[in-house]
């Protein structure tokens, strides 16, 4: 029989700290009703003193403990993160040694921006289906407070920090991820990104650049109702699935615009998209799972029912994921 990788545990954490838009009003120009209504964004969450591996192996430990897993039988760990504690090692180094996961497991991070999750999850996927791996822990974490210009009201009211997991099981039923689709294009790159920790060496005689995150956002805006539109299209023929065996859409939150498009689209009813932005903004990588936790913990799944996850992101990239719960 094939193997099918099983989600067995979900897990997600983010930082006590809440920003709320009237907090932002007395940072730069803006208004809470700008904010909302352009957004959907009414608060979100700040890491005070916390890193990147710390929120992600908070949401980590979270999923294993939903799926009654110890860490000792964890052989991959894959953290997606644009941002992490240090060029190297790897954030998901930092969470291997921080859970106890045994010594000897793969861990490493990939690096797509806000689909990074889903990047992480196909990977990952591939590792178990191809044998070799039976139980994977995966995250997606980012801490954008980090990255973010805070004087620029275009970028700094759409942000938060968080991080989410799920634990992988490597089984033989018909639970699972059903299908994976992953994409980037590398031309528009410069429509979104942060160069992050900019330094030069003493032969180069380069002025110093825009360390902060750079968004030119209506592009990012049709980028991303276009390219989450056809992943959905192409998941769901590679699924064998119509847009009616959907029970849950848990896409990217990064704008309700851009969700509320989508879904009219589709011609998704209200409960059959799942949506927190209004309380986290966009947490990048951490979206999706983080959003999928709640969705779980709030008893929103039945066994079999299909879950379908899509996303976009710096790269630019976009990815989708189908699921039997
Ligand atoms: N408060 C008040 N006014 C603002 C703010 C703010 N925070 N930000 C921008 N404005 C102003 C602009 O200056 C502009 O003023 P002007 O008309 O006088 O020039 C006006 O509001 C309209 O600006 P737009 O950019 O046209 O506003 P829009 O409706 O497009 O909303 C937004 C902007 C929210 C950024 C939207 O384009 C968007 O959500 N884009 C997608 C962003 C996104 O999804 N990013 C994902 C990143 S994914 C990753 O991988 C990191």
């Amino acid at each position: 029989m094939s193997v099918i990788s099983r989600i067995i545990g979900t897990g997600s954490f983010v930082p006590k700290k809440f920003v709320t838009n009237h907090d932002l009003e007395l940072m730069v120009e803006t208004s809470e009703e700008w904010i909302t209504t352009r957004t959907g964004i009414r608060e979100r969450r700040i890491c005070v003193n916390e890193s990147t591996s710390e929120i992600a192996s908070k949401a980590g430990r979270a999923a294993l403990e939903a799926a009654g897993v110890s860490p000792q039988e964890i052989d991959l760990v894959i953290v997606a993160t644009v941002t992490p504690d240090m060029s190297f090692p790897s954030t998901a180094c930092f969470v291997q040694s921080e859970l106890g996961i045994k010594a000897g497991a793969a861990a490493f991070d990939v690096s797509a921006a806000c689909s990074g999750f889903l990047f992480a999850l196909d990977c990952a996927d591939r590792y178990v289906k191809s044998g070799g791996f039976s139980k994977a822990l995966v995250i997606g974490v980012d801490v954008f407070s980090r990255l973010i210009d805070w004087t620029d009201r275009a970028t700094c009211v759409l942000f938060g920090d968080g991080a989410g997991a799920v634990v992988l099981s490597a089984e033989t039923g018909a639970r699972g991820i059903l299908s994976s689709h992953v994409h980037s294009d590398g031309s528009h790159w410069n429509m979104l990104y942060a160069r992050g920790h900019v330094e030069t060496n003493p032969f180069e005689k380069e002025e110093p650049k825009e360390a902060h995150l750079v968004m030119q956002g209506n592009d990012t805006f049709k980028f991303a109702v276009r390219t989450m539109g056809a992943a959905i299209t192409e998941t769901l023929e590679a699924s064998g699935l119509k847009t009616e065996d959907i029970a849950l859409l848990i896409p990217h939150q990064a704008n309700i615009r851009i969700i509320n498009a989508m879904r009219e689209r589709l011609k998704l009813e209200d409960d059959r998209v799942f949506t927190n932005i209004e309380k986290y903004g966009n947490t990048s990588a951490g979206s999706i799972p983080l959003a999928f936790d709640e969705a779980v913990r709030e008893g929103r799944l039945k066994e079999n029912d299909i879950v379908l996850f899509v996303a976009f992101g710096g790269g630019l990239t976009w990815a989708s994921s189908a699921i039997r719960w």
